[in-house]
């Protein structure tokens, strides 16, 4: 099965480490020009998942396609087209930021300019620094430049941020989103739910070797885990109601309380929460029986109706 409009098709991917099935049948498609965030809890399966469409790790079964190629055949024009930032790579080498970036761009035939890149990952005033001296947060910006020096039709990022400072953290996010205007297929995966929910198009989440929920970012749990709750303070007692009218429900406590209410808030579920609420209910029917993707999905919408 090829999709040209997809840059990466994942169907039923299984890996297993001895008796381990880090993968469990995961099934998924990345569109050319999209950012797709992988998340879930350590261990899920989301680096194992990214080393096999990297062509770095062998699945056990399953179909996969990147970029109309199957990664365990991959040769060096299809890798050519691919940006790489592992989860945990620290560049530690003896040579200065410049020297490395100008040798990775002329191993590949259609190079970003050195200089831009090295504005983009605001590494400008550190480029003459040796790597080994760098801080933790300054290698990853070297690994990330590194990534993109190729000018990638698709980029993946294992954890990219993870260690970044919250300014450098959205100097990142302004690069992602301008590779991404530029047309870039981006495979992401973090822990940050508000990077998710700012960079990504689609997310997927993983737990347990299993996609648990896929879609667009902002319907990920479906729309009863939206729903906007109302919370406020009742003569000293906290009160919390969910309700898709939060304006009228706050419209006839003022008109009950004859004013302002105590504690006012309407707080609708970030991706985070909702996250949580998911992987939480999936680990809840993990571990009384083998829930299916179906039942913890269920599990959520009862507790979020309430
Ligand atoms: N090379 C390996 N050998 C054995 N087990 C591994 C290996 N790599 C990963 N695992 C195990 O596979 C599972 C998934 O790991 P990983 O893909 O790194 O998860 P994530 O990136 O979501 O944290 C974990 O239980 C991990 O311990
Ligand atoms: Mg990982």
């Amino acid at each position: 099965m090829t999709n040209h409009d997809s840059a990466v098709t994942v169907r039923d991917l299984r890996k297993s480490y001895g008796s381990l099935n880090a993968l469990d049948g995961v099934s998924f498609d990345i569109g050319r020009g999209e950012t797709f965030a992988l998340l879930g809890p350590n261990g899920a399966g989301k680096s194992t998942a990214i080393e096999i469409l990297e062509g770095y790790r062998d699945r056990t079964s399953g179909e996969v396609t990147v970029l109309g190629t199957d990664p365990g055949r991959g040769g060096l024009a299809w890798k050519a087209q691919l940006g790489i930032v592992l989860q945990s790579t620290g560049e530690s080498g003896n040579v200065t930021v410049r020297e490395q970036l100008t040798h990775f761009a002329g191993l590949y035939p259609n190079p970003r300019d050195v200089d831009e890149v090295i504005a983009a990952v605001g590494l400008e005033a550190k480029q003459k620094t040796l790597i080994r001296k760098l801080s933790g947060g300054q290698r990853r910006r070297v690994d990330v430049a590194l990534g993109i020096v190729g000018n990638p039709a698709l980029l993946f990022l294992d954890e990219p941020t993870t260690g970044f400072d919250p300014e450098s953290r959205r100097q990142f996010w302004e690069l992602i989103l301008s590779l991404k205007n530029e047309g870039t297929t981006i495979l992401l995966t973090t822990h940050y739910l508000d990077e998710a929910a700012h960079l990504g198009d689609r997310a997927g989440i993983i737990a347990g070797g299993k996609l648990i929920d896929i879609g667009p970012i902002d319907t990920i749990g479906g729309a009863d885990a939206r729903v906007p709750l109302v919370r406020w303070v009742d003569r000293g007692v906290a009160r919390e109601q969910r309700t898709t009218e939060p304006a009228t429900l706050v419209a006839a406590l003022v008109r009950e309380n004859g004013g302002e209410l105590d504690g006012l808030e309407v707080v609708r579920p970030s991706l985070e929460d909702i996250y949580l609420e998911l992987v939480a209910a999936y680990e809840r029917g993990a571990s009384t029986s083998s829930a299916t993707v179906g039942g913890s999905a269920t599990v959520l919408e009862k507790e979020t109706a309430k």
